[in-house]
Order: structure tokens, then sequence, then C-alpha cells
């Protein structure tokens, strides 16, 4: 996929991977991104360059989504960044649960159901989910965001085969631990939020539908190929 003079979306941008991808885009050459943040004013000043306009949507709003939807009708490439963890065990649930997939789950689908049609008007265009691998394989510890990230999974596959008919591609991203907010206090290597994003952009441009852009996610999805079970019981430890 060429990405010179497409316009892109990215929520969640004033977070560590949305930061991150919406400089990547920028240096990969886009047209104009609008930089979704969940309130007014939380944009970092780094984003100077004038094809950047702020927006504003809560994802778990559907107004707002809604509202977006009919602000931004030029969207080619939606980036559905935005995600919470609340690092919360399933014994946690329901509260937990329930918050994150709001946001994981209802609010990127319904960025994707909004965007849809703004995406068929513009020659279908392309959504990106930033999922996890946690996706893929549950951890204790984190028991309901990995069932938030398990159901985008899901989402992700079906939009696919949903979209492809108005040839909109749908892509999803699997990281594994990054240097972000989100997992702040975590004694783990984590990679750089700048080498996700730019993983991101070459997995775009290398029509990939998944992109899986650090080093422990690729051995993640390589050691469920080999061994699925084994990969369980590993995590199950944590
Ligand atoms: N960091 C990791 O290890 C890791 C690994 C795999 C996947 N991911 C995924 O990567 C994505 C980005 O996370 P991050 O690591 O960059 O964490 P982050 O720095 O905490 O960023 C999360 C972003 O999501 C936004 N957000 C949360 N709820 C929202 C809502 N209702 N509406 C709109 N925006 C909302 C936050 O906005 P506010 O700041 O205003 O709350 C923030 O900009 C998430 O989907 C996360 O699950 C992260």
């Amino acid at each position: 996929m060429e990405l010179r003079d497409q316009v892109v979306l990215v929520t969640g941008a004033n977070g560590g991977i949305g930061s991150a991808l919406v400089s990547a885009f920028l240096t990969a050459g886009v047209k104009k991104i609008y930089a979704a943040t969940k309130k007014t004013g939380t944009l970092p000043g780094l984003f100077s360059d004038q094809r950047v306009t702020p927006v504003v949507i809560d994802i778990a709003n559907p107004s707002s989504v809604n509202t977006a939807a009919q602000a931004c009708p030029d969207v080619t490439i939606l980036v559905n960044n935005a995600g919470i963890n609340l690092g919360s065990s399933l014994l946690d649930a329901p509260i937990s649960a329930r918050m994150e997939f709001d946001v994981n789950v209802f609010g990127t689908l319904s960025m994707c159901t909004a965007f849809a049609p703004v995406l068929k008007a513009n020659s279908g265009g392309c959504i990106v989910n930033v999922i996890s691998i946690l996706a893929m394989v549950s951890m204790p510890s984190n028991g309901t965001y990995c069932a938030s990230k398990a159901a985008l999974h899901s989402i992700t596959q079906g939009m696919r085969g949903t979209l492809a008919g108005q040839g909109t591609r749908v892509v999803g991203i699997y990281p594994g631990p990054v240097a972000t907010r989100l997992t702040e206090g975590l004694e783990i290597p984590k990679a750089a939020p700048t080498k996700v994003a730019e993983e991101v952009v070459a997995g775009l441009m290398d029509d990939c539908d998944e992109v899986y852009p650090d080093d422990m996610s690729k051995n993640v999805s390589q050691g469920l190929a080999a061994n699925a079970k084994a990969v369980e019981q590993q995590f199950a430890a944590f």
C-alpha cells in the first residue's frame, strides 16, 4: 500500500504507541492525520506539523464516534489504537471486564462500523486495529484485558471478511510489552513505541494482514504455531 496521499485517523494519539504512530505516518509522507484524543488539550506539542488536525473522540461514547465519522469524511486509513488495561484478574470481573470491553471491544467495534461507510466512499481504504499478543494467549494477572483483546482479534478477522467486498483492508497489530503508560511499573523487557510504530507502517506498506512488531510478539507467535499448549502453560504462571 502506498502511504503518500493517505488521510489517516489515529485514536489515542496522546498515548505512547499512538503518538509514535502519528510521527511514523508523518515521516512516511501521508497527506493528513487526524490525531484523536479522548479529551481536548492532551495532544503532545510535537505535533506542530500542519498536516496534523486534532479531533476529540471518546471511542466508548457512540455519539462521539458518530460525530467524528461525519467530521472526518476524507479518512482513508483508520487506526484504532486507543485502549485500556486495568491489570485485573478474571476474579476482579465483572467491573474491570466491563470497562475494558466498553473501550477495547465495543469502542473499537463502533469506530469500525461508523467509519466503514467513510472508507467505502473513499475507495475502500484500510482499518488497522492495535490488538495485543495477549489476544492469542491469556496471562492470568491481566485476564480481563486478554479476554477483551481476544474478542477484538475475532472482530478484526470478522471485519476483514465483512468489508472485503467494499475493498477495505483490515489489519491486526499484535504487540508484546511496549514502554508506555500502560506498562508503567512492570519490570520486564519492553519494546520502544517508535520501533513498534515503524513496524506498523512497514507492515502496511508490505500489505500484511497481521503485524507482530517486536521480538517478544514474533517469538510468541512462532511458539504458538509450534506448540500452543506449551505457550499457554508458560503464560499461566504470570
Ligand atoms: N503498551 C503495551 O505493552 C501494549 C502491548 C500490546 C498492545 N497495546 C495496545 O496499544 C494501544 C495503545 O496503548 P499504549 O501502550 O500506547 O498505552 P497508553 O499510553 O496508555 O495509551 C492509550 C491511549 O488510549 C486512549 N484512550 C483510552 N480510553 C479511551 C477512550 N474511551 N476514547 C479514546 N481514547 C481512549 C488514552 O487516552 P487518555 O490518555 O486520554 O486516557 C491513550 O491515548 C492499546 O490498545 C493497548 O491495548 C499496548
